[in-house]
């Protein structure tokens, strides 16, 4: 049987392999989770990036798929930058020894965050300027002005 490491709480388990590594943290009351995220996380459907871990030469798990590299790399405003042994807990199945080290760093991907803020800022413009020509159009229309 594989066992899972899990290095910052110092503790060790036998799993069977093709656990999922999320649920059996969950499972065992290690949270990957930081803050207000153990509320607000997606349930494990590869969305939110908050079960993010470090697995210890990439070994012991599942190989990372294109979806779950995206998400590492944030799916909205924040881009991260994602180190080669980042892993989402909830996409992770267990196939051997492996060592898991929670809370790793995830430094933040400045570039790419300044392009998304920009777009953001864009369409949030041309969408209160799209809003306004409505109302405008409205007022014309009921020949308010
Ligand atoms: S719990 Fe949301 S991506 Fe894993």
């Amino acid at each position: 049987m594989p066992v899972i490491t899990f290095f910052n709480e110092h503790r060790s388990f036998e799993v069977d392999a093709g656990t999922n590594l999320r649920r059996f943290m969950l499972h065992m009351h290690i949270t990957p989770y930081r803050g207000i995220d153990r509320l607000l996380n997606c349930r494990g459907h590869n969305f939110c990036g908050t079960c993010a871990v470090e697995i210890e030469n990439g070994k012991g798990v599942t190989p990372r798929g294109q979806d779950e590299e995206a998400t590492l790399a944030g799916n909205l405003a924040v881009a991260r930058l994602v180190g080669k042994n980042m892993r989402l807990a909830c996409q992770s199945t267990i196939v051997g020894d492996v060592v898991v080290r929670t809370f790793p760093d995830r430094p933040l991907d400045a570039e790419k965050t300044r392009q998304r803020f920009a777009l953001i800022g864009l369409a949030t413009f041309f969408g209160f300027v799209l809003a306004a020509m409505f109302v405008l159009l409205l007022l014309d229309m009921i020949k308010v002005m």
